[in-house]
């Protein structure tokens, strides 16, 4: 399959004085699952509206194959969205795909189709009403995936899955894009699409703070070690003759070497005859990078 890419350009869009996306562009490329992360109120779902022309731009453009969704033509069938569900309560899971299946120019078997691949088979006879969170979500996939597209996009889809439900959505994504699919799947937490994307945008405040494969971000995450010894000239001099430009003395007995690991500073020191009463490894999660990211006004 030849999906097409997702590319956001310069998109602005305020609603009175607030300015929920300022001037952000970014691409969501075929063939990747692309994490769009950020912490509440960052502009996620503005933007991913903004793709599906729920809401148009106050400037710039946000793009599917180069054209808005309003001039795809069949557009069901080649984009699937998914928002926070709001499903009538009293329609069955079946119910509601059959509702949207002439949208979607589908049958009922492909209603049926679509609940087995998210699990709601036993379930679709339900009132929707009487779903948990996780049901609903899957629900709302169901619903996104029913005209067979080839491009996903998912707001916050992981969020009230259970850890089977996660780990199915990861591996039916990553198969999605292994395909050729495009996906951009948005979510306030790192660590729960993490092992799905392959690509991260990051913002917050509505502005662009950091775009790059996951590998670049996970490389973001830097270590240090920190030396102690009760030797203080002989500490000064270790750190002046290996570790000049990466060193700190945080205190007269107290050294931090940044970028390296404990094992290669403890040879140096044992090399060097340097006695040492504290060695230790820290270690910025990803976690902690996501945070500095996105509360830093910096971009990169
Ligand atoms: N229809 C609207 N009218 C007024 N303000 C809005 C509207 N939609 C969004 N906003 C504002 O725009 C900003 C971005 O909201 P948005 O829903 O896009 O954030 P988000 O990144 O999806 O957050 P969350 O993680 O909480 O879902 C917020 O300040 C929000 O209050
Ligand atoms: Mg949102």
């Amino acid at each position: 399959m030849d999906a097409p890419d997702i590319e956001v350009r310069g998109l602005t869009k305020t609603f009175g004085s607030v300015a929920a996306v300022n001037d952000l562009t970014f691409t969501a490329r075929a063939g990747r699952v692309t994490g769009f992360l950020g912490p509440n109120g960052a502009g996620k779902s503005t933007t991913l509206r903004a793709l599906v022309g729920l809401i148009s731009p106050t400037a710039g453009e946000a793009l599917i194959g180069g054209k808005p969704y309003d001039g795809i033509a069949h557009a069901p069938q080649r984009v699937g969205a998914q928002f926070e569900a709001a499903f009538h309560p009293g329609r069955s899971a079946r119910g509601h795909l059959l509702t949207y299946a002439p949208l979607a120019g589908v049958t009922a078997q492909r209603c049926d189709e679509v609940l087995a691949m998210v699990g709601l088979t036993e379930a679709a006879g339900r009132r929707v009403g009487g779903y948990s969170m996780g049901m609903r979500q899957r629900l709302g996939l169901a619903t996104a995936l029913l005209g067979d597209p080839q491009v996903l996009i998912l707001d916050e889809s992981a969020n009230g899955l259970d850890p089977a439900g996660v780990h199915w959505l990861r591996g039916f994504l990553r198969n999605f894009a292994a395909e050729g699919g495009t996906v951009l799947l948005s979510s306030h937490l790192l660590s729960e699409v993490e092992l799905t994307v392959d690509d991260v945008v990051i913002v917050a405040k509505g502005e662009l703070r950091h775009s790059s494969s996951m590998e670049d971000l996970r490389n973001l995450t830097s270590s240090r070690v920190e030396v102690r010894s009760p030797r203080q000239e002989a500490l000064e001099s270790f750190i002046a003759s290996r570790y000049l430009d990466s060193a700190t003395l945080t205190s007269p007995t107290t050294a931090r070497i940044d970028g390296a690991s404990a094992q290669e500073v403890g040879a140096a020191a044992f090399a060097d005859g340097l006695e040492l009463h504290g060695l230790e490894q820290q270690t910025d999660s990803l976690e902690t990078v996501f945070m500095r990211l996105t509360t830093e006004g910096a971009s990169a």
